[in-house]
Formats: C-alpha cells, sequence, structure tokens
C-alpha cells in the first residue's frame, strides 16, 4: 500500500502557487509531524490517553497520520478551507486504517466548525501575514474574525495568531497543543491580545525551533499550550511591554539578565519621545534621494544600515536604498513640513539589528528611514548610553526576540523603546553618557569599542547592578565589526 504520508506531499506539489499562497498552504514533512505529535503526547498528563485529536487546519492530514500511528483508538478531527485537502486526507487516514474520523471541509477559526473539546491539537495553521499584499484579509474576513475573536483580531495580527486562539479555547481540561506558528507570533505587537488571552488559561513554552529549513523564509518553531484549571492566574506579562511577551522562550542564547526595571525610576517614555516612519514615508523619500554633490547642505539620507552604536556611516560607507546603491545620498526637495518632523538633534536607533544601535545627530541634519527609530529627548547622551548598554541589549533580546527577519536580530517598536528602563540620576550614569558622547568622536574603531564598553560597564552601576561579565561578552560579541 502506498505511503499515505505521500499523498499530500502529491497534491501539495499539484496546487496552484497564488492558490498555495493565499491559503497558506506549506505542509509539514512527515518526520517533523511525528515530532511533533510526540512533543505534544510527552506533554500530556491526564489519567488515560488523549481520546480526541484535532487539526484545525488539516492540509494532507500529516498530523493525524502521526497521530493516529501513536493513538490508533483515538477520533480524528480535521477541517480545511479547501476541499482537496479534506478528500486527499480522506483518502490517506483510510490507507492508513483509522476508522474514527471526522473531517470538516470549513474554516477552522470559525467556533461552529469543530463542536466537541479536544484533548489534542497539533497543526501548522497557515500563516498568512496581514503585512503582505498577498495575504491581507479583506473587509468581510475582517468583521467575521472581530465577531468570534473580539478585539484579538484587530489590527494586523495573522491567522497563525488567531488560529491559536481557537485552539486555546478549544482545549479540554488537561488538553495540551503544539501548532507551528511563525516566531515573530510570540514577540510582535499585533498578536499581543492573542498572547494575552491564551496566558489567561494555558501555560506556553516553546518545543522545537525550526533550525533545519523544514519552512524555509520564515523563522518558525512549534508552540505548545497546556490548558489549565481554574486557579491558573498566568505567568507575569512582560513588565513594561503592555503585552504578555512569549519572546524569552526564545531567548535561549541570550544571558539572563535582572530586569530593574522593578527598582527602575522611570523608563525611556518618561525622559523622551520616539518616532518610527510608515511605509509611506519611505516611498516618498524614495523619489528624492541623489548622490551629494560637494558642499551641499542636503539632508543625509539614514538608513538603519549607516547607523552603528555612537557612529554614522555616512559617507564612509556605501548602502543600499529603494533597490540602489548610494554613496552619499541625501533627499533633495521634500515638503518642508515633512522635513521639519524629522530633522533637528535627535537619537536616531536602529533596529533589525544584534544589539541596540544608537547614535546622536547633534548636526540635525539626519534624515531616517524605515524601520529607524527617532528618539527626541533633551538629554540625548544619557539615553543613548542606556540603549547603547549590553543590559537593555539583552533584555530587549529577552522581551522581544523573535519579531525580526532573522534569529539574531533584535527589532523593537517605537513603544517597545519607551518601555525600556532608565536608572536614576547619579555620577555613573553622568560617566556613561560621557563615554557614549566621546565614542561618537574616536575616528579608530578599537577607541570606539573601548568607549562603548566602558559606557556599558558604567550602565550596570548606573541600574546599582553588578556588572555581568556574561551578558557584556554576549553583548561585545554581537557589535558590529567595522
Ligand atoms: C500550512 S498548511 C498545513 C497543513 C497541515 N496541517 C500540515 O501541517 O501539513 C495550512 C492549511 O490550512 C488551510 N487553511 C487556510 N485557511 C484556513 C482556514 N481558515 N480554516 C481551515 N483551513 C485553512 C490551507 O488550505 C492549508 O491546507
Amino acid at each position: 500500500m502506498a505511503d499515505p504520508f505521500a499523498l499530500g506531499v502529491a497534491f501539495e506539489q499539484a496546487q496552484d502557487p497564488d492558490d498555495r499562497t493565499r491559503r497558506g498552504a506549506w505542509f509539514t514533512p512527515a518526520p517533523v509531524a511525528r515530532l511533533l505529535v510526540d512533543r505534544a503526547l510527552a506533554a500530556w498528563a491526564g489519567s488515560r490517553p488523549p481520546r480526541v485529536v484535532l487539526d484545525p487546519s488539516v492540509g494532507g492530514g500529516a498530523f493525524l497520520l502521526a497521530a493516529h500511528e501513536r493513538l490508533p483508538d483515538a477520533r480524528l478531527v480535521g477541517i480545511d478551507i479547501d476541499a482537496g485537502a479534506v478528500a486527499v486526507t480522506r483518502e490517506a487516514l483510510a490507507r492508513a486504517g483509522a476508522t474514527d474520523v471526522a473531517l470538516v471541509h470549513g474554516d477552522g477559526l470559525d467556533p461552529s466548525s469543530c463542536p466537541e473539546e479536544v484533548d489534542l491539537v497539533v497543526g501548522n495553521p497557515p500563516f498568512l501575514s496581514q503585512l503582505r499584499a498577498a495575504t491581507t484579509r479583506g473587509e468581510d474576513r475582517r468583521a467575521r474574525l472581530r465577531g468570534w475573536y473580539g478585539e484579538a483580531a484587530e489590527g494586523y495580527v495573522d491567522e497563525a495568531g488567531l488560529f491559536v486562539l481557537a485552539v486555546s479555547r478549544l482545549l479540554a481540561p488537561d488538553g495540551v497543543a503544539v501548532l507551528v506558528v511563525p516566531e515573530a507570533l510570540l514577540a510582535t505587537e499585533s498578536a499581543g491580545r492573542v498572547r494575552e488571552e491564551v496566558s489567561t488559561h494555558c501555560a506556553v513554552d516553546v518545543v522545537w525551533r525550526d533550525t533545519e529549513g523544514a519552512f524555509p523564509g520564515v523563522p518558525t518553531c512549534a508552540l505548545q499550550l497546556r490548558r489549565q484549571g481554574p486557579g491558573w492566574t498566568g505567568p507575569p506579562g512582560s513588565p513594561g511591554s503592555g503585552t504578555a511577551s512569549w519572546a524569552s522562550l526564545l531567548a535561549d542564547d541570550v544571558p539572563a539578565v535582572v530586569d530593574p526595571v522593578v527598582g527602575a525610576t522611570r523608563t525611556v517614555g518618561d525622559v523622551a519621545t520616539a518616532t518610527a516612519d510608515f511605509r509611506e514615508a519611505y516611498y516618498l523619500v524614495a523619489e528624492h534621494v541623489r548622490e551629494a554633490r560637494p558642499g551641499h547642505d542636503d539632508p543625509r539620507l539614514t538608513p538603519v544600515g549607516l547607523i552603528d552604536p555612537a557612529h554614522h556611516r555616512w559617507g564612509a560607507a556605501a548602502v543600499r536604498f529603494a533597490k540602489q546603491r548610494w554613496d552619499r545620498p541625501v533627499a533633495v526637495g521634500l515638503p518642508p513640513a515633512f522635513l521639519a518632523a524629522r530633522l533637528g538633534t535627535k537619537l536616531l536607533v536602529a533596529t533589525q539589528t544584534k544589539v541596540l544601535e544608537a547614535l546622536v545627530d547633534t548636526e540635525g541634519d539626519m534624515l531616517p528611514t524605515t524601520p529607524a527609530i527617532t528618539v527626541r529627548t533633551d538629554r540625548p547622551w544619557h539615553v543613548g548610553a542606556a540603549l547603547t548598554s549590553p543590559l537593555l541589549t539583552a533584555l530587549a533580546a529577552r522581551r522581544h526576540a523573535g519579531a525580526a527577519r532573522t534569529r539574531t536580530a533584535l527589532k523593537l517598536s517605537a513603544a517597545q523603546v519607551l518601555a525600556l528602563p532608565l536608572p536614576a540620576d547619579g555620577p555613573a550614569w553622568d560617566d556613561a553618557a560621557d563615554a557614549f558622547r566621546a565614542a561618537h568622536g574616536a575616528s579608530a574603531v578599537a577607541d570606539r569599542t573601548q568607549l562603548l564598553r566602558r559606557c556599558g560597564e558604567s550602565m550596570w552601576s548606573a541600574f546599582d547592578l553588578e556588572a555581568d561579565p556574561v551578558a557584556s561578552g554576549w553583548w561585545a560579541q554581537r557589535l558590529p565589526r567595522r
């Protein structure tokens, strides 16, 4: 008899690519499905074997097939929006000898699609990023999802996040779910309400990370939910972020630092404002970029690639912007109001970087482009010194790991920068600010690094903490070397 898993593989390969993108149809290889079913069973603490197993977006049935291998007596429930996928799964499960099977051609997010409580959920829901045009939902669907999931469905939360929420509501007492999700779900603000609600009734863990490229293109992990009883109060949310962050579950290589927010007198938001531009600004700026002429006084374009800690690389390094390479990019002819809102003395913070990278624009002529964050404060050297410290990079990595495009990078929103802690005033913080300022004037990389290290050391004392050599070493390793 043919391998039942092969039916799904053949079905996936035969699909129209656009259609596949629209439905997020990337099936799970059999070894990964088997591994994740085993993880779910390892977490099961019920007094009897699980009776009902669900995959709410069943595809070619890989997870239900793997579940049947381990639990031949369980009832297998599968849902898929694609009638073809349902037919393939039906055939595959029949070939595998499963008899107690309920397959639904429908929407896995519609609570009426699965009327029974389930013991085990395994699956790989469609991701469907709402920041990509091809997978953005229309108004009708938006309204339907709001009806089912309330505020959690507002904004840019992707479909995978809503599947996690849906599944958490379906789990029976003691129930366990293991779902493949984009790592960004653990950290992005758009999924904050999903995380908050799920954390009220489930313990959450990461039980697998895709380090072998089973799902190319998007950093992916398997999230495990364990339904908790009525006494469960949930883990504390990440302080200051305003949402329950699960990012620390991914931050296994980040040193555990003391979170000084508990004792901190204030956050960056108490002494500064922070803004980041939308994509629209990027397109507008792209129409006005030119190479600088000698003696120019135009604003110097500053994409994040030109921001290093205490160092502006403009003129010293070429940069790509709007699909072109630029040596000395300036913006010419932008509307005065647009410029007025963006120029002037400020602190610029790069994101999608390995450490928090901040520099002070003393001339006020740097024009940042998305995703750089502009921080305005009358104490830029002090705030910059704090942001540049190993402590705040480690803290940001633990709070927000997973949000960036690559695994080792950090990506913070303006609001998340504002939620980072600041210490009380004192000589240690002043010393860090002096070192940070001096680093801006260093012409040799070694001198700059030396000053940045001094800044970092002083920041430990400023926060009233013992210097942490492990965190400092980890941070120094991640500093740009140029
Ligand atoms: C990432 S694939 C995974 C399939 C299968 N669970 C696996 O791991 O091999 C996602 C599946 O979800 C289906 N799908 C997309 N939107 C859905 C929805 N709202 N409800 C149910 N299924 C959906 C797609 O048709 C596709 O088969």
